[in-house]
């Protein structure tokens, strides 16, 4: 039925005078008086093009569309081969350029689809259009297929939507991919060269390098490069301004030249020509609108880099830019933490130093002059006469409180610095420290040690016996414990050391952020002498009664 009515229209057409392309849409449109007037009419009035087909490929109806899109007369159509009018091809379409949905609908009998790029001329350019194919067979009362209907539809705003969403989300990706690069190191060089490499890969470019900004010097040097030789990195060091880079750093603002070698502004044009470069792109590192350097993207052959280049370029840049200046926050952070380090290390050996001087002088002198009274008043009291009960008596209970007084002098002097552990080492002053601190407390003590007992660097002896004094004294002081037990434990490339106690416990995150100062350095304390000779010390402690456990471990190479 269809293809009659077809074939109908077609032998009117014939027959008719050939009017002009928009005249025929007209004319078409006038009226729906009779059935085949108005299916032309509906027909001309698509906008996708239509054309029916015969078997030798000569066009047999095509609408108005058709003619439009052509610029022809339909005399000039009707009865052309398709492949002459829809490519100006002088023999049938043949893949790759262009694949032919008839002849698949021939040999099947079925419907089929293609996507063309046809190239046309507007303003005298060259342009492209995406066309849609779908090609449906027309059959006869048996089901032969006798004329295929090919329907044409311009696709190629949303083709190029498509290429645009596709390319948007490849720069997504290649954005996710440098952030994924540089977030995963802090350290220079291993960002730098890391996003090089993966700009070049996204840039599809060889050649390139990072250059950043000394601005004590205000020089740009390279600081990573690839595909470029070592003569060329060590003398294309840029003062701010100079060259492509140097006015890049300079202004903020990248710059793209599609053949460097011919660029009068670049710099040092002997090595750009020993170098063989040709299309150069640098683009500046920015950060909070400070200009840390460029990054340079170059190839040996002359590119255009195109708008969306330069903002993918943009974006990679300010990634990278936020990275190196993340790393050198971070560097700025270790240096003062080794500047810290280092004042603490001094800190710690004066303080060691001024409480061996204190010792020394109480050792000397104070407990010397003590000793001295005591004897005195021992002599004295041994040349009163019988009669002299009361005096003696005094005299007595004088010698006792020096005698006392001596006895705390010794302590102190112990505690300031004892000579045990210069004389037998760690184990003997933490056995020491355990009885006098806390068993003359009323405190059980376990001590015990584990492994091949030896003397360690005097330095480490002296940090782990102020670290176990800090920790013996908290639990004299703070925990109400019955228990205690002290281990030191001597292992081949460590020593471990657990102090533990049964009493009431606390919170120690509180503990240590206290602002309650100068109270509560004594843990902080602990932790830094630690830390400086490499160590680790952890606190484990349930307030409430579940006792606190102190945990240190030093590497002893
Ligand atoms: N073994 C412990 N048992 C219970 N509480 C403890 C123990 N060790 C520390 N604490 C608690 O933690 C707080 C902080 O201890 P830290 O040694 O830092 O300071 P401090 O002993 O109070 O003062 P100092 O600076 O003289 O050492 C203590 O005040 C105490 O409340
Ligand atoms: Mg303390």
């Amino acid at each position: 039925m269809k293809q009659k009515a077809l074939l109908k229209l077609t032998s009117v057409r014939k027959s008719s005078k050939v009017p002009s392309a928009s005249d025929e849409a007209g004319e078409s449109m006038k009226g729906c008086e009779n059935s085949s007037n108005c299916l032309q009419a509906v027909i001309d009035s698509l906008e996708d093009e239509l054309m029916v087909i015969d078997r030798d490929y000569h066009i047999i109806e095509a609408n108005n569309a058709v003619l439009v899109r052509h610029r022809k007369r339909r005399h000039e159509v009707i009865g052309k081969y398709c492949y002459d009018i829809s490519h100006g091809l002088p023999e049938l379409c043949c893949p790759p350029h262009h694949e032919c949905p008839i002849m698949a609908v021939w040999e099947t009998g079925k419907p089929a689809q293609v996507t063309h790029i046809h190239v046309y001329h507007a303003d005298g350019e060259e342009r492209e259009r995406y066309v849609d194919i779908i090609a449906s067979p027309i059959t006869d009362s048996q089901g032969n297929v006798i004329a295929v209907t090919e329907l044409m539809r311009d696709v190629t705003e949303a083709k190029e939507m498509e290429l645009k969403v596709a390319e948007a989300h490849q720069n997504l990706l290649a954005l996710n991919t440098i952030a994924t690069v540089v977030s995963q190191s802090l350290d220079l060089d291993t960002i730098l060269g890391s996003a090089l490499d993966k700009t070049l890969e996204i840039m599809k470019a060889n050649i390139g390098g990072i250059l950043l900004l000394d601005e004590e010097r205000q020089m740009l040097c390279y600081r990573v490069h690839r595909g470029l030789s070592n003569k060329y990195v060590g003398e294309m060091c840029l003062r701010l301004g100079e060259g492509i880079a140097g006015r890049v750093a300079q202004t903020g603002e990248a710059i793209l030249a599609e053949d460097i070698s011919m660029d009068p502004r670049a710099a040092r044009p002997d090595l750009i020509a020993t170098e063989e470069l040709r299309a150069f792109a640098s683009v500046p590192l920015r950060s909070k609108e400070k200009v840390l350097g460029v990054i340079n993207i170059a190839s040996h052959e002359a590119r255009k880099f195109s708008s969306e280049d330069v903002q993918l370029l943009d974006s990679i840049a300010a990634q990278i830019a936020i990275a190196v200046e993340n790393a050198r926050l971070h560097q700025e952070v270790q240096r003062k933490e080794e500047i810290r380090g280092e004042l603490l290390r001094e800190i710690f050996s004066i303080q060691e130093e001024e409480r061996r001087r204190i010792a020394r002088e109480l050792h000397d002198e104070t407990s010397q002059v003590l000793a001295s009274l005591t004897a005195n008043l021992e002599a004295v009291s041994g040349m009163l006469p019988d009669s002299a009960d009361k005096t003696r008596t005094i005299l007595r209970k004088a010698q006792a409180l020096s005698v006392s007084i001596l006895d705390e002098i010794h302590r102190l002097i112990y505690e300031l610095r004892p000579s045990l552990l210069d004389d037998l080492g760690l184990v003997a002053a933490t056995r020491w420290l355990a009885d006098i601190s806390l068993r003359q407390a009323g405190i059980a003590v376990n001590f015990r040690t584990v492994g091949q007992e030896r003397r360690l660097p005097s330095q480490l002896e002296a940090t782990l016996f102020r670290v176990i004094q800090e920790g013996v004294h908290n639990i004299a002081r703070h925990a109400h414990a019955k228990n205690a037990g002290l281990s030191l434990h001597f292992k081949k490339s460590t020593i471990r050391v657990h102090i533990k106690d049964d009493g009431r416990g606390f919170d120690v995150e509180e503990a240590i952020s206290s602002k309650d100062r100068p109270r509560g350095l004594g843990l902080l304390g602990m932790k830094e002498r630690v830390e400086l000779v490499n160590g680790t010390l952890s606190i484990r402690s349930r307030p409430g009664g579940g006792g606190t456990e102190i945990s240190i471990e030093i590497p002893l190479n």
